[in-house]
């Protein structure tokens, strides 16, 4: 096992009835922002639980937080929060409107002229405002990491940074939160966590071996219960409740400790949905099945453990056992109504250039932090999902 540093200081409030816990845990006399996206909270009677728990707060609204995040869309918040002197940012909704919240967070504090530059300069985060989230949609771990994905429409970037500067202070987790959710979307946040946990395990021996049996633990309990979840015709609350803190585990730092980690499904899947507009999962769902193919001889031995233990695939033949497990995978996410192949989206073979396109005009070259998958290997991952 490699060495580490370990430190999440998120404070999670997990359970029916949380929300009311709010004012607990945000300091008085602030004003706060309250951040939200397309309108999904005033449906399901969660921004009524949030605006009765803000009673005794000063606080104004910003609304309208789009899918995969956008930076011109969130920028007008923080004349807001200048104006208004706010001192706290309250954000209800998923990974997108967590993630544009982490982004005000560290914008409110920037001192260059564009905080853009944070994405893409990779400037470090010292300071931010202080940040809460009510989690709506289990999937990205964005509750309990410090990690922010955000895209510049005008530049066609979609760029993440990191700093523990804007880790939540606190994060509601309220499996009723997500009874609301529709099918493709509990779908998406199965297969981006469940690929979490791939990005962080199936790459090279570490013996770390807490850290591989926690990484298996979570793959079941996605594949298990992630498809319980998603074909349930009324919604099982404790089904719900552990399908979230799956997810919330499968990227709130603890699996990548010690370990060679990878990322390069993500690093491609961000530029699909520059390029096309997709869902984050969507895009992870067809680029996987090629990575593994590609890094198959490369990744072995963890390749085999991850069919035997996760799949019960096991043989003589190491390159089936592969050849299945790859298989296995896709249709894991195709019962779960997603589709894995771009044809099936009607874009063709013009999608390997425009990829790698992208990443060269970013000088990306090595797409994972394994350092094993170069830019030069994109197009046979890419044309292994046409
Ligand atoms: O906008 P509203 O109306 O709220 O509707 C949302 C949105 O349309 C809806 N929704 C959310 N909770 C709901 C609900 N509908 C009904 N009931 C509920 N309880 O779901 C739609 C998708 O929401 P979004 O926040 O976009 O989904 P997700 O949580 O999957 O977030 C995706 C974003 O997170 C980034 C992705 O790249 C993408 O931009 N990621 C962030 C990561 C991180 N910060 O650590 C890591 C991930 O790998 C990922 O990159
Ligand atoms: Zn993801």
């Amino acid at each position: 096992m490699k060495n580490f540093e370990y430190y999440n200081p998120v404070r999670i409030l997990f359970g029916k009835g949380t929300i009311a816990k709010i004012s607990e845990h945000i300091p008085a006399g602030i004003p706060v922002l309250l951040v939200y996206g397309g309108g999904s909270i005033k449906k399901n009677g969660v921004y009524e639980q949030v605006i009765a728990a803000l009673g005794g707060y000063e606080f104004y609204e910003y609304p309208g937080v789009q899918p995969n995040p956008v930076y011109e869309q969130l920028m007008p918040a923080l004349d807001v929060i200048k104006a208004k002197k706010i001192g706290f940012i309250l954000a209800v909704g998923g990974g997108s409107v967590i993630d544009g919240a982490k982004f005000l967070a560290a914008a409110a504090c920037y001192e260059g002229d564009d905080p853009w530059d944070i994405l893409l300069k990779g400037l470090p985060v010292n300071e931010a405002l202080p940040l809460g989230t009510v989690l709506t949609i289990p999937a990205t771990g964005t509750e309990m990491n410090g990690n922010s994905v955000v895209t510049r429409k005008s530049l066609g970037q979609k760029l993440a940074f990191g700093s523990s500067a804007v880790m939540p202070k606190f994060s509601i987790l309220d499996p009723e939160v997500t009874f609301s959710l529709p099918k493709n979307q509990i779908a998406n946040g199965v297969i981006d966590a469940f690929i979490h946990v791939i990005e962080q395990y199936l790459t090279y021996p570490s013996r770390a071996e807490v850290q591989d049996r926690f990484a298996e633990s979570l793959l079941h309990i996605l594949k298990d219960t992630g498809s319980k979840v998603y074909a349930a015709v009324t919604p099982d609350y404790n089904d719900h409740a552990n399908f979230i803190w799956a997810a919330t585990n499968a990227l709130n730092t603890s699996l990548s400790m010690g370990v060679t980690t990878d990322w390069s499904t993500h690093t491609i899947g961000h530029e699909l949905t520059v390029l096309y507009g997709w869902d984050h999962a969507v895009t992870l769902a067809i680029v996987l099945p090629g990575v593994m193919q590609v890094t198959g001889q490369k990744r072995k031995e963890k390749m085999l453990q991850y069919a035997e233990r996760i799949w019960g695939i096991t043989s003589f033949d190491q390159n089936a056992v592969i050849a299945e497990v790859i298989k296995q995978t896709e249709q894991f996410f195709r019962c779960l109504g997603m589709k894995t192949h771009f044809s099936e989206y009607g874009v063709g073979e013009e999608v390997i250039e425009k990829v790698v396109n992208q990443l060269q005009s970013r000088d990306v070259n090595y797409l994972g932090r394994g350092r094993d998958i170069t830019i030069d290997d994109v197009p046979a991952i890419l044309r292994s999902r046409l």
